[in-house]
């Protein structure tokens, strides 16, 4: 069995990190971390897991928690797992931070971004980004892994085949996003109060969204050069759950079958990306509770311009999910184990 520790397993990511590990076969949870709720009955902090998980929330102890653990989640704001890991952990166990800290490898772009200074940025080199589907190689080799952001998973993967393949111009994509409020984790925030989100949406981090970075700089490896995007998020009235809009301008004349061999060409043989059938839009309930991300586009000849959707949830593909799909590669598991979660629907 592999022992596993969450820093962070009180928060949504976290909560759903233990809703994953509990069903997972070769994975046992030994430290469930937090900050508010040491000593606290987990099951008292997530009623959900009542009867299924008895242990007490524990503190946020990294160099404890490596002596007794094989792998740590930190499921916590930017900047904490940055100022707890170091060397002699990084000997012991193997790290997936599913924030920030070392997913972006320019270390000035995530300073000015985040408005934090990297303690350790000396680990940002050796650290894998975690998009299973792309960079599943060096993850398999890696002792930490930067697991990607939400919205960076579905835009990524819905508009790399495409960059890949040199059909659109790198400089001409626009995404359109849309997040429930579990994307902005279960902290008290009037923004994310019900009154302020049922019944309404907005656009928030227009032209300055912290994903902005992430999203081009993966973008640019597919590209082979550098990429400047538009990204504007939504937040509308749900729990889970991401849907993407992007356009761009088509470099030549393209028909149907061509992108489709693309998207196919990347994700034919991919468990979770789900290339939908010709003219079938992706839906977020379509995905919920599961770790796919379903993808489809739509050539508008008029404009010249592809239309890329993507749809996700953003607790499972964009976060647990994923982080899970990063440990599977890992530590040798077979890659979807854990993860044959059927979407729940309606
Ligand atoms: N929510 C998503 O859809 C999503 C998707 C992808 C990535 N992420 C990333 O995952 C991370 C967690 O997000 P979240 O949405 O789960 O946030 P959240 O619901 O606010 O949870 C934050 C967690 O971090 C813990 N924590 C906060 N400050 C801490 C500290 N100083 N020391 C130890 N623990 C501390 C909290 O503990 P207490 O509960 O005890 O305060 C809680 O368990 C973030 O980096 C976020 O960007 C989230």
């Amino acid at each position: 069995m592999i022992k596993a520790g969450i820093i962070g397993a009180t928060g949504y990511a976290g909560g759903e990190l233990v809703r994953i590990l509990t069903g997972h076969k070769n994975v046992e949870i030994k430290w469930y971390g937090s900050r508010s709720y040491i000593d606290k009955k987990y099951a008292e902090v997530y009623q959900n897991m009542f009867q299924i998980v008895d242990d007490k929330c524990m503190d946020d102890n990294m160099e404890a928690l490596a002596d007794q653990v094989d792998v740590i989640f930190t499921a916590t704001p930017q900047g904490l797992c940055a100022s707890l890991v170091n060397e002699e952990i990084l000997s012991k166990v193997k790290i997936i931070d599913l924030s920030a800290d070392f997913r972006i490898k320019d270390v000035a772009t995530y300073e000015a971004w985040y408005k934090i200074q990297h303690p350790t940025s000396q680990f940002i080199p050796e650290a894998v980004y975690g998009l299973c589907e792309i960079n599943r190689e060096a993850v398999k080799k890696a002792r930490l892994v930067a697991n990607p952001g939400c919205y960076p998973t579905c835009s990524t993967l819905s508009i790399y085949p495409l960059l890949k393949e040199g059909l659109i111009d790198p400089n001409t994509i626009i995404i359109d996003a849309k997040s429930g409020t579990s994307g902005a984790g279960r902290g008290a925030k009037v923004d994310n109060l019900y009154c302020e989100v049922n019944e309404n949406i907005k656009a928030y981090g227009v032209a300055n969204h912290r994903h902005t970075p992430e999203i081009e700089e993966q973008l640019s490896y597919a590209a082979g050069q550098p990429v400047l995007i538009n990204f504007t998020p939504h937040l509308v009235p749900m729990n889970r759950g991401i849907l993407i809009t992007a356009y761009a301008s088509l470099k030549k004349e393209v028909s149907y079958e061509e992108v489709k061999a693309a998207y196919d060409k990347y994700y034919a043989e991919e468990k979770f990306v789900r290339v939908l059938d010709k003219d079938v839009c992706p839906q977020t309930k379509w995905v919920e509770g599961s770790n796919y991300v379903d993808v489809n586009f739509k050539l508008d000849p008029r404009t010249r311009r592809v239309i890329m959707m993507g749809a996700m949830d953003n607790l499972v593909k964009g976060a647990a999910g994923q982080a899970v799909q990063n440990m599977n590669l890992m530590f040798g598991l077979k890659e979807s184990e854990g993860l044959e979660l059927v979407p729940m629907f309606p």
